[in-house]
């Protein structure tokens, strides 16, 4: 019975063929609406770049990354055949300071990162510039580090290395920062600690996810689209700039180079259907949005993202339980062979507290497919105090879990199906359909093998997509289910991890940038 009832919860997750097209259709129309003006649900931010890289760019750069995980500061040496080799360190970011008062105990906290990674990895030029310094010289401009700055949040940039807040996702809530320009924040921090650096450029991790997977792989079109599946989720994509009217029609947009008819717009798909016309909407994501400290926004990276999808089965166990007619967690369940008595959740369990649920135990659930799910009641046991679980109850959470984990995954792939729907990738082939056509011949179905001209090459990264077990397939089960896409297109789409990307992605636009000119006022 328990089983039966399981099964009826996870079915409240299902999203459908019918219903993933149909937030395919909505989501092109906003990226549509986005790119004509401003205020839209999906913000579809001009940011400014307008090439990606072709992996002979070559420097020692500084980047900083802020709005994943962790915090990193990294240095990156371009060898400039697609190569590269980066230092690195991280931490986490202080959960007091994501929520501070002012927004300079953020940025000076940053700082003196950075301070205290350059001291420790680049003592030498560190200590020439001190030195210089007391001595009343001048350091040169070649010996100031151009630093690419990642941060992640949607920022209104107004130039490469200019951008102002719009509003903070991901938990974080510093109403200070809010419209002013973080380059500019980080800036002042780093003059105040007299650090030879110059925020030369302004990144979202999935621009740089974009530039760091076209510098490594570069094929002979180039990446179309850079996507966070982690903590958060968006993605960035090349788009023709002449379909960015909102920038292309402003009289006081800032400088870009139009020559190559392209720039780089992040979408911040984030907030794609905020008004759920078409996004999936269960009791649990209405509660976990109504508790979160945005409600009505960021909707979509409340059904995806790594931050919501341990909250989301939190909230569906905890009804589970609360209703004394649910047999979850109760004696009946144990068979006579299970060697488990009667199941304790402690009152100090996790389950009981918002975000209580981290979403690596639904990577846990989706990798157990044991018979007896022992990894399941293990990490029950130990990280959430819920002792001596029957089989039976592991399987009833693992189905839930999976039916969350396989949600978004399905909803990641609207994402990314609208996006190659809406460049016509799709209808710039070299050979394979398009030629098989001419000659009258069926293709063989699935025999197809894409050129490297039909690739549609997709950059990713995050906790989710390399963690969560088969997101990927899961993504493409869906892609195949997509009008326009289907199994030919599906089998086009080449999705590759760009682990740690967005450093070498940041160093790759300060390096543009530094080459341009840079506005350092
Ligand atoms: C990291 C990137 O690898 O992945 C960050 O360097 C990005 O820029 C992060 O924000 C996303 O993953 P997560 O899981 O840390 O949010
Ligand atoms: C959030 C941020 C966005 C970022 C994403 C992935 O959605 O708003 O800017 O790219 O998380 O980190």
């Amino acid at each position: 019975a328990l089983a039966e009832q399981a099964k009826r919860v996870a079915a409240e997750f299902d999203f459908g063929l019918d219903a993933v097209n149909k937030a395919v259709r909505e989501f092109i129309r906003e990226m549509n609406e986005g790119l004509q003006k401003e205020g839209t649900e999906l913000s579809q931010i001009p940011t400014y770049v307008t090439a990606v890289p072709n992996g002979t760019e070559k420097g020692l750069y500084m980047a900083v990354d802020l709005g994943g995980t962790n915090f990193r500061v990294c240095s990156i040496q371009l060898h400039g055949n697609t190569t590269f080799s980066l230092t690195q360190s991280k931490v986490a970011i202080p959960r007091e300071l994501m929520v501070a008062q002012t927004a300079k105990e953020l940025f000076s906290f940053l700082a003196k990162q950075i301070e205290t990674f350059l001291k420790t990895h680049h003592g030498d030029h560190y200590a020439g510039h001190i030195k210089r310094r007391e001595t009343g010289g001048i350091t040169k401009d070649e010996e100031i580090f151009n630093l690419g700055f990642t941060f992640s949040f949607p920022v209104n940039q107004v130039g490469i290395n200019k951008g102002l807040l719009m509003r903070w996702t991901k938990g974080f809530d510093i109403a200070d920062a809010v419209g002013k320009d973080v380059c500019a924040l980080l800036q002042e921090e780093i003059d105040a600690l007299h650090l030879p650096v110059r925020v030369a450029a302004l990144v979202n991790d999935t621009v740089g996810t974009l530039m760091a997977r076209s510098y490594t792989s570069p094929g002979k079109t180039g990446t179309l689209l850079g996507a966070i599946f982690g903590t958060g989720t968006n993605g960035a994509y090349v788009e023709k700039l002449d379909k960015v009217t909102k920038l292309t029609q402003k009289k006081d947009a800032g400088e870009y180079d139009k020559s190559t008819g392209e720039m780089i717009v992040n979408t911040e798909w984030g907030s794609f259907d905020n008004s759920l016309r078409t996004l999936p909407n269960t009791p649990y994501d209405i509660e976990l949005d109504e508790k979160s400290v945005n409600p009505g926004i960021q909707m979509f990276e409340k059904r995806v993202s790594g931050m919501f999808l341990g909250e989301i089965l939190r909230l569906a166990l905890v009804g589970l339980l609360k209703d004394p007619t649910f047999p979850l967690f109760r004696d009946e369940n144990s068979a006579q062979n299970d060697v488990h008595s009667t199941t304790q959740i402690h009152d100090t369990s996790p389950i009981w507290k918002q975000w209580g649920i981290d979403t690596s135990f639904l990577s846990i659930c989706a990798g157990d497919n044991s018979p007896g799910h022992r990894m399941i009641r293990q990490t029950l046991d130990k990280d959430y105090a819920i002792s001596a679980v029957s089989a039976e109850d592991a399987e009833a959470v693992r189905a839930i879990a999976a039916a969350i984990g396989r949600r978004a995954a399905r909803l990641s792939a609207v994402a990314i199906a609208a996006i190659v729907l809406e460049t016509g990738r799709l209808e710039s082939s070299s050979k394979g359909t398009a030629t098989t056509e001419k000659e009258g011949i069926e293709p063989p179905r699935g025999e197809v093998e894409p050129t490297e001209d039909d690739v549609i090459d997709i950059g990713v990264d995050g906790s989710l997509v390399e963690f969560y077990p088969n997101f990927e397939e899961h993504i493409r089960e869906a892609l195949r289910e997509i009008e326009g896409i289907g199994d030919q297109g599906e089998k086009r789409v080449r999705i590759g991890i760009a682990k740690d990307g967005s450093g070498v992605g940041a160093a790759l636009i300060a390096l543009v940038a530094g080459r341009v000119g840079v506005d350092s006022g």
